[in-house]
This record gives C-alpha cells, structure tokens and sequence, in this order.
C-alpha cells in the first residue's frame, strides 16, 4: 500500500529559522509522521540559512516570474543525508534577506510581505497538486499559520479539473492573521470570487489567516484548550465567529518535546548531564548559568523566563513581580528579545538589583537550554498561549512552569496545590494578574523550602511525556478522515 503522501508548508524550521516555536515543530512534526509511515516533504522559503543548509539539491525546477516575484525556481534537497525532502522557494527578489523571516533589522514587517507569503503558498499548492514535481503530489497539504494560509485558497481556485489535494491548516498563533489592505488583492493571483466573506475578505482588508481558516478542508490548532479559547471574544481576534462557524472541522492537537533536542542526559550545551534519578547534574547547571548570567544565588530559587519580549507572554507582569521574587531571596534570569521597551525596562530591573537579576536580549539555542536547565522555575505568564513549547522543555529538564492557567499551559502543566504532590508538575493560577502570578511565585519558593517535596514534583515533571510520535497518530487520524485514498 502506498504510504499517504503528506506535503507541510511553513515559514521556519530549526536549526535554519527559527523565531519561536513553530520552527521546533516543523523541525520534529514531519519527522515524527515519517517515522509513522507517513510520506512527508515540506516546502519552506529560500532564505539563505535555508538554502545554505540544503545539502546537493537534487533538482532544479524552474517556474519563472509569478504572484509578483521576478524569477521562482524550486530546488529540491535535503538537510542531512537521511533527511526528508524539502522544496526550497527560491525567489532571491522576496528571500534573500539574511535575519528575522518576516521584519526588517528595524523590526518593521517588510512591505512585501504579502507578495512574498502569497509566493510560498501558491508553490505550495502546485507542488500539491502535482504540477510542478511531475513525479511527485501530495493526498494531504498543511498549512501553518497566516503565511501560509494562502495554500488552500491557492487549491480551492486552482480552476482546473486535477483532482485537489486535502488541505489541513494549522493555527499556531491566531495574533497574527496577515492583514493587509484590499488593493494587495489583485497581486495574489487568485479570482474576484476568492475576495468576499466567505473567503479572504475581512472587514474590506485581505485576511491570510481568514482564508485558511474558511477554505481549508480541516482546522487544527496545537492544544485542545486553544481550540475553545479562539471560539471566544477574547482570545478571538475578531476571527471567534469565523473559528466557530468550522465547528467540528476544529480539532486541537498539543505538541510534543523534541526529546533528541531537548535531553539533559545528552545535551552538549550544559555544564553536567542529569536525569530523574541522578539531580546532581542539575545543581552545577545551576551554578554555572547563575554565574553566566551575574547572579550570586540566595536561598531562594532561580527563576528564569525564556521568550519573546512581547505583549503575549505577559512578562509585564514579571516585571512588576521583581520586588517579591527579591523578599524571597529569590533570583532572576531572562533571556529574551523582542520589543525594545520590555528590553529596556528588564535592563533597568538588572541595575536596581544588582547580582539578583540577570538578563541576556539575544536569540541564542544554547542558553536556552542552559537556562531551562539551571533554573529551578521557570515563569510563564502568557496573556494567552496556543501550546507552550517552552514550559514542556522546562518540564523535561525538571524545573516546575508557574504558568497563567491558559490555552495549551492548561493541557500541560498540573497545579501542585490542587492535584497534589504525588501529580503535580508546577504552579498554576488565575487570573493574569501581578497579584495572582506573584501568589503562585510564593507557592513555588515555599515549596523549594522544603527540598525533599520539591524533588518530588521536579521528578514528577521529569516523568511527563509529550511525545510528537502522539501527535502524529493524531494527525494521520485527521489525515485519513479527509483523505480520498484511504491507506496508510
Ligand atoms: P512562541 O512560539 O510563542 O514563541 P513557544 O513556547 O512555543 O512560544 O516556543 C518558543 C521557542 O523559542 C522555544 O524553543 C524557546 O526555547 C525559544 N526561545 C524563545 N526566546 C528565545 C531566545 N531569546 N533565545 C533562544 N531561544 C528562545
Ligand atoms: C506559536 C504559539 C506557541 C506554540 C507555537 C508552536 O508561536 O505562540 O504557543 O507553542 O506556535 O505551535
């Protein structure tokens, strides 16, 4: 039997872009499937770290000047000798732009932005469809955020009498929907009936994230609790009508740990290894990203953030608990980038309290891992969170999530103080608030004074498993429901 040919479009992929989490599952997502059998290729944007990493390109398909670019061609290769396919779109006129994938060194989007993810996904719908890699076309395309969102439009119109692949779009972030104005519309390449409600148009602006939400054949968003929480005015963006009109067509799927990334038995970024049964490791992690990062450690614990500086992840907040995490004789360390106003405001937290907060505003894979690591908590007040990636990597490295109980960090983390000592794995609360957040911070310090108690739940952390060989059965099953060829 011919396994299901499955054909992912995304804007990252780690090691090569990587901005937040979606690069880590389009790193672990299709190789996970492909371990379950699935035929899985992925289709990503020339960027040049993309591109240089591409190992012998094995083809070169030429398409020409399209959705506004000068020239397209699709190199074909892979990452490692192994690795799965990839189609790179490489357009030099929209890519070859060396940083960020989506804002210029200012952190402004770049003017084109529309042109440049309508390309992605236009080439990802006719590599789907099989008219572009003759010998090759997909039963199933994914699609991954607004980016992206384009590709089941690109299916649904594609006006001819080849049979349509399945198309699945994936919501990782509903904040961000790719808005741009009405007169955009006629560079997309698509027909006058894709612009009205029941497609691209919102509120007379071209919505990317609309179209995915409306055309494609099935909607999944990466945790169960996410799913409800975008059918609400709250976490909707405007779109809660649009998402609850899909009805059941809306599944929510949590992601997993990249366990061969993510091993702090065999992890070369830290100081020494450990495991759940030998903790020893950890406490010279400790050590050594406390000195990394300038602080000299109380008795208290080491409280840490790794994030994007942005509005979502609530880290406002965490400024405003600084004082009390202090009176704890508790400690600080953040390593984030992003918006320069909360960059400026943790600096100044790292002058008023001197070797008591640390902070480092740079994107950098190895501290990540060693703060996760050193940490003995790790915050996350997210205003809102589709899945978390973050606090799973924290659980794995045995350092207990105080998290604002919503969207995936509700499906991930288990409160200490309501489920108890022999299930709990961190520090949940309600509502996001400075006060509720500062609470659960206090939960947390008092529990650490009692090291027997804290080793329990940071081995009960250790013990959580969030596997992406479970999201990739739940992924075929969502496949197989929609798929025209019913094998695997
Ligand atoms: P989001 O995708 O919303 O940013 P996730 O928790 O899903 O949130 O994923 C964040 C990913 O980005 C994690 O892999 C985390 O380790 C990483 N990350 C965030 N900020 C930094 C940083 N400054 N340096 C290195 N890695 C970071
Ligand atoms: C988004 C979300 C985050 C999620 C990640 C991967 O960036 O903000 O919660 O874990 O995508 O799905």
């Amino acid at each position: 039997m011919l396994p299901l040919r499955v054909l992912h479009v995304a804007a990252e992929h780690f090691p090569q872009v990587k901005t937040g989490g979606l690069g880590d599952v389009m790193a672990a997502l299709p190789l996970a499937q492909r371990r379950a059998g699935m035929d899985v290729r992925l289709v990503l944007p020339g960027f040049p770290a993309v591109r240089a990493a591409l190992i012998e390109p094995i083809d070169s398909i030429w398409v020409g000047p399209i959705v506004g670019s000068a020239g397209v061609r699709i190199l074909k290769g892979r990452f490692s000798e192994r690795g799965i396919w990839v189609y790179v779109v490489d357009a030099p006129d929209r890519f070859d732009r060396p940083g960020s994938p989506y804002v210029d060194a200012e952190g402004r989007n770049w003017p084109d932005n529309a042109s440049r993810f309508a390309l992605l996904s236009w080439v990802a719908a006719q590599l789907a469809r099989g008219v572009l890699d003759r010998r090759w076309h997909a039963d199933i395309l994914h699609a991954h955020d607004w980016h992206t969102a384009l590709a089941p439009a690109y299916v649904r119109f594609a006006g001819d009498s080849l049979p349509p692949p399945r198309t699945v779009f994936t919501i990782h972030n509903l904040a961000y929907q790719g808005l741009f104005p009405a007169d955009v519309f006629a560079s997309l390449c698509l027909p006058p009936e894709a612009f009205t409600q029941d497609g691209l148009e919102f509120w007379g602006l071209v919505s990317f994230m609309k179209a995915g939400l409306v055309l494609a054949d099935r909607v999944t968003t990466v945790s169960p609790t996410y799913a409800r929480d975008i059918t609400t005015y709250d976490y909707g963006y405007g779109l809660e009508g649009v998402v609850m009109a899909r009805g059941n067509d809306l599944v929510g799927i949590l992601n997993g740990v990249d366990e061969k990334e993510w091993d702090p038995s065999h992890d070369p970024h830290l100081a020494a290894p450990y495991n759940r049964n030998r903790l020893s490791g950890k406490t010279e992690c400790r050590k050594a990203v406390a000195s990394e990062y300038g602080v000299t450690l109380g008795d208290g614990p080491l409280f840490c953030v790794v994030s994007r500086l942005t509005h979502q992840k609530g880290l406002d907040l965490v400024l405003e608990a600084i004082p009390d995490i202090v009176a704890l004789d508790g400690r600080l360390i953040v390593l984030g980038e992003g918006d320069r106003s909360l960059e400026s405001a943790f600096r100044a937290a790292v002058d008023a309290n001197p070797g008591k907060v640390g902070a480092h505003f740079v994107f950098s894979e190895a501290q990540a891992h060693r703060v996760i690591a050193g940490a003995d908590a790790l915050l996350m007040p997210s205003r809102f969170e589709p899945c978390g990636l973050t606090q799973l990597y924290a659980l794995h490295y045995g350092t207990p999530p105080v998290v604002h109980q919503t969207g995936g960090l509700v499906d991930t983390v288990i409160d200490v103080d309501s489920a108890g000592l022999t299930l709990g794995t961190g520090f949940a609360y309600l509502p996001s608030t400075t006060e509720a957040l500062t609470a659960a911070i206090g939960r947390a310090a008092a529990l650490f004074g009692d090291q027997r108690r804290w080793r329990q739940v940071q081995r009960n952390a250790m013990a959580t498993h969030f596997l992406w060989s479970r999201a990739a059965e739940k992924y075929h099953e969502l496949y197989q429901s929609i798929a025209t060829r019913k094998n695997s």
